[in-house]
């Protein structure tokens, strides 16, 4: 290509061009997790932080990012939500052979959907996620809606021991088979929140991504009605949640808009009541004291423009269906996964507690995966997920998104595409999805320990 003068192109377009170059280097490091006062941990972070650097890009610019890894195992990274080519997808053994220790590995794909993603590793998830390795990946729009901010809320959940040190014990049997590992410390952005300072009458874009190993969490904001504008990434029809919680499993990520309606001078609760009993004040909203920056909610419309996705023919389908089993019953019974698990203690270390379809496919990606069904390229799958388990599960998709169509029966509205679905226990979700992306593709539970103890499987697309 010649050189040409930069007055043919806008700014934008000639730098939409160029591939936007990063860097990430997967380290040991140090954080507070434990408020002001107390001793900082040992962490595991991208670039040495928790959480990792905010990767910002540019819906339909290429993207290459060099991860350099400068832990003792074997990492890898999985873009969780993005639809991008399977070799770039980071499941170890499935997709690319893991980065070794010293190694480095290059990833390029161009992000096709704007919105609020993140990124993880995807080889000993529950011990590399829980030590800190996550980081949001935010997609711009070319046309954003407009707020007075964009703010990020990156949550983690930690299990600290007395000594404000990450606990060690990862993939107890209980955990396994339970709840996973519930944490004792939720940080936003990386620390123990205090309040957050805003302006009376300021529209705000919060972006939430739960980057928790196992905790759900359902945020109210006291004396605000935030809207629901996107879910995991994809616009959907904006909507007040029911009963005014955002209801939020690991992995999943909830764009909401909020016209700060509080009076200037008063703070206002975020509180997290999903685990009955165990409430708790996530943060506050602290208004300054200046005067309102409108005195009208802004009258500018709150629906994102919608990505790229192919929509799926419900006229003609290919059905599937996944049947959630195992995990510990009333009585500490465990049930589901009877016979496949020998004289072992289900659950523990790595023996399986959990099933799809009778199969357990223990661990984090590795190699001979076999896949539990195929799809043709293009054909349209109705996905049926049925939850047999007395446990949550938030179901992650790898390499889509799907049209969520029911809950039990009854339609889903809001036109929402997810690729993390929460199911809970006895509950049947129906999906649908265009199988346009070839390769093989992780289908499976994002609460760490149920993934590693067999609630995983993998499907193809030729
Ligand atoms: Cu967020 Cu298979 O992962
Ligand atoms: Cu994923
Ligand atoms: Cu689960």
């Amino acid at each position: 290509m010649g050189v040409v003068s930069t007055s043919l192109f806008n700014t934008r377009s000639l730098r939409a061009s160029e591939v936007d170059e990063r860097e990430l280097k997967a380290m040991h490091g140090r954080a507070n997790l434990a408020g002001h006062e107390g001793p900082w941990a040992t962490i595991w972070g991208y670039d040495g932080t928790v959480p990792g650097p905010i990767l910002r890009v540019q819906q339909g610019r290429p993207v290459r990012i060099a991860v350099e890894n400068g832990l003792n195992e074997d990492t890898t990274v999985h873009w969780h939500g993005i639809r991008l080519p399977n070799a770039m997808d980071g499941v170890p053994g499935l997709t690319q052979p893991p980065i070794r220790p010293g190694e480095s590995f290059v990833y390029e794909f161009t992000p096709p959907d704007a919105g609020t993603f993140w990124y993880h590793p995807h080889a000993d998830s529950l011990v590399q996620i829980g030590r800190g390795l996550a980081g949001a990946l935010i997609v711009e729009e070319t046309e954003p809606i407009a707020v007075d901010r964009d703010i990020l809320w990156m949550l983690q959940d930690w299990r600290l021991s007395a000594d404000k040190q990450i606990s060690a014990g990862f993939g107890s049997a209980m955990d396994a088979s339970m709840s996973g590992r519930v944490g004792n410390v939720v940080t936003i952005n990386g620390t123990v929140p205090v309040s957050q300072v805003v302006r009376a009458g300021e529209r705000i874009r919060l972006r939430l991504v739960n980057a928790s190993l196992a905790r759900i969490m359902a945020l109210r904001f006291e004396g605000h009605r935030p809207v629901i504008v996107a879910i995991d990434g994809q616009p959907c029809d904006p909507h007040e949640p029911d009963d005014g919680r955002l209801v939020l499993a690991p992995a999943m990520r909830i764009d909401v808009v909020i016209d700060m309606q509080g009076e200037p001078g008063k703070r206002y609760a975020v509180i997290d009541d999903f685990y009955d009993g165990l409430a708790y004040t996530l943060t506050t909203l602290a208004y300054d004291n200046t005067s309102p920056l409108r005195t009208h909610s802004l009258d500018a419309p709150l629906g994102l423009p919608r990505n790229p996705l192919q929509q799926p023919d419900l006229a003609k389908v290919e059905r599937q269906e996944i049947i959630l089993q195992g995990g510990m019953m009333g009585g500490g019974k465990l049930t589901g996964v009877g016979g496949m698990m020998g004289m072992a203690t289900p659950g523990m270390n790595g023996a399986a507690a959990w099933a799809i379809n009778g199969m357990s496919m223990t661990g984090d990606g590795h190699v001979g995966m076999t896949p539990q069904f195929t799809l043709p390229r293009g054909a349209t799958c109705h996905l049926t997920m049925r939850n047999e388990t007395a446990w949550w599960h938030p179901m992650h998709i790898h390499g889509f998104s799907m049209l969520v169509l029911a809950r039990n029966g009854s339609p889903v509205p809001h036109r929402q595409w997810q690729d993390t679905v929460l199911l809970a226990p006895k509950d049947t979700i129906e999906c649908a999805f265009v199988a346009d992306n070839p390769g093989d593709w992780m289908l499976h539970c994002h609460v760490a320990d149920h993934q590693m103890a067999g609630l995983m499987t993998v499907f193809r697309v030729t």
